[in-house]
């Protein structure tokens, strides 16, 4: 059982006082599918800058009881077989704490010819249904059984290639069946594909070993299958996290003096920077690093967001880009489109001394700029954790942000690297 933890913070009441450097960690939303394509490989692989995060040990775990070996090289690197697996059951405490376990079930029925899984499980931001992964596996020719909310998914010999086409643009179900194509029999086309550019990453890295994937970084996939992969002597390196450097954006904008955002890829972020300058941020970007400076007595525009698949605002940035828009003058408004579910954590935020009202589950006016008071608060969701904590890091006084193994399923040593940049912020039993 994990411990109980929360983040201690001590609030700069509006200063803006963080700075120095700040490097970007391997993408959460990208390695926790190139580890799940090494069941793909007939021998070892090697994937680097992997981030120090839950999930990954969590998608790990997963792997070994279906019988992988992992070597840990350090923190950041491992290398791992899978031609010792032995089952193709997927364990229902492994799925219920991580919903992208989903991801595991194309490669092992492509594989194995059959899956043996349970309900991934929703989570607060919505009830994040599996029926386009249900449907698919059908098209490739597999049957479905669903019994005790398990689902056992079978084919009669290989997967065969089919044409699917995506009802909504979602990423895993995207990245499952471009995995589940490699190994399937004849063409698979994935028809409003997701755009995601972890999606592209994963299809390259599988390219590199031997698969016939194209179309990445467009909405339609081909994938022509064959034969096992070979990871002989490959070394992915995991691509940076764009949504941890863009809630690092956000805080130096709010928090920092002059904050340098290293190890990134600016370009994207391209809808966040824009909304940015939108809204008076000053912040210049390089290659791989975004500088956000010069903000002192800065007052900042209220915005209209709208999430949306990539490349548009990404749904992820959602709640911190909510704390900047509790600061910014005037009525801004949040049209989440892309889950049912992702504005409540907006209430616990009015505690603090802000002024948002949720007007239906997709819709929701912040009006600024509102002073904060610290408050203790539950983490409902990664995302809106994280969000809290740059709240309490704009507000005046102590905040205590609880649950803060959400936080650390997504972001690596976070408190150990904000408080490298200047933050008073300390993790204690609760
Ligand atoms: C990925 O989720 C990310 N997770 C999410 O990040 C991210 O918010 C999301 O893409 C959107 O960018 C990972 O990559 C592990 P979905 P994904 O549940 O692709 C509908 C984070 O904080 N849908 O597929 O799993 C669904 O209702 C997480 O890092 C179906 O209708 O998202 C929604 O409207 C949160 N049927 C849309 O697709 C299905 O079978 C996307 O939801 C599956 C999904």
């Amino acid at each position: 059982m994990e411990k109980k933890e929360a983040f201690i913070i001590d609030g700069l009441n509006g200063e803006r006082k963080l700075s120095g450097e700040i490097v970007v960690g391997g993408a959460k939303n990208e390695v926790l599918k190139t580890l799940a394509s090494t069941i793909l490989f007939k021998d070892e692989v090697s994937i680097s800058n992997v981030p120090q995060i839950e999930d990954v040990a969590r998608t790990l775990e997963a792997l070994k009881n279906l019988g992988a070996t992992v070597v840990k090289e350090n923190n950041n690197k491992y290398r791992i077989s899978t031609a010792g697996l032995n089952t193709s059951v997927i364990s229902a405490d492994i799925a219920k704490k991580l919903r992208a376990s989903v991801v595991l079930t194309g490669p092992l029925l492509a594989r194995f010819g059959s899956v043996d899984f349970p309900y991934p499980g929703g989570c607060v931001i919505g009830k994040r249904p599996i029926d386009m992964f249900l449907d698919g596996f059908k098209s490739m020719g597999a049957a479905v059984v669903e019994a005790d909310g398990r689902f056992l998914v079978k084919t009669e010999g290989k997967l065969k290639g089919a044409e699917i086409f995506l009802k909504n643009q979602s990423v895993t179900v995207t990245e499952t069946f471009m995995m589940a194509g490699v190994l399937a029999e004849g063409k698979t086309v994935i028809k409003n594909a997701a755009l995601e550019p972890e999606i592209a990453s994963l299809g390259r890295f599988l390219n590199e070993a031997g698969a016939k994937i194209s179309g990445l970084e467009t909405s339609t996939i081909e994938i022509v299958g064959g034969e096992m992969l070979s990871g002989k002597g490959l070394c992915h390196e995991t691509m940076p996290d764009r949504i941890e450097a863009g809630s690092f954006v956000i805080l130096g904008a709010l928090c920092g003096s002059d904050l340098r955002i290293s190890k990134c890829e600016p370009k994207h972020l391209d809808a966040l920077l824009y909304n940015l300058k939108e809204s008076g941020v000053n912040f210049e970007t390089g290659p791989d690093h975004i500088r956000v400076y010069g903000n002192e007595g800065r007052h900042f525009k209220s915005l209209d967001i709208k999430t949306h698949e990539y490349p548009g605002f990404p749904t992820d940035l959602q709640a911190p880009i909510s704390i900047l828009l509790t600061q910014a003058e005037g009525q801004s408004f949040i049209f989440e489109t892309i889950f049912e579910n992702r504005l409540n954590y907006l209430e616990a935020l009015d505690r603090f001394g802000a002024s948002t009202r949720i007007l239906d589950s997709h819709r929701a006016f912040i009006n600024g700029p509102a002073k904060l008071e610290g408050r203790a608060v539950e983490s409902p969701d990664l995302r809106a954790g994280l969000a809290y904590a740059i709240a309490g890091a704009v507000a005046k006084g102590r905040t205590e942000v609880h649950n803060v193994y959400y936080i650390d399923r997504g972001y690596e040593r976070i408190d150990e690297r904000l408080r490298a940049i200047g933050l008073d912020i300390s993790r204690r039993e609760a």
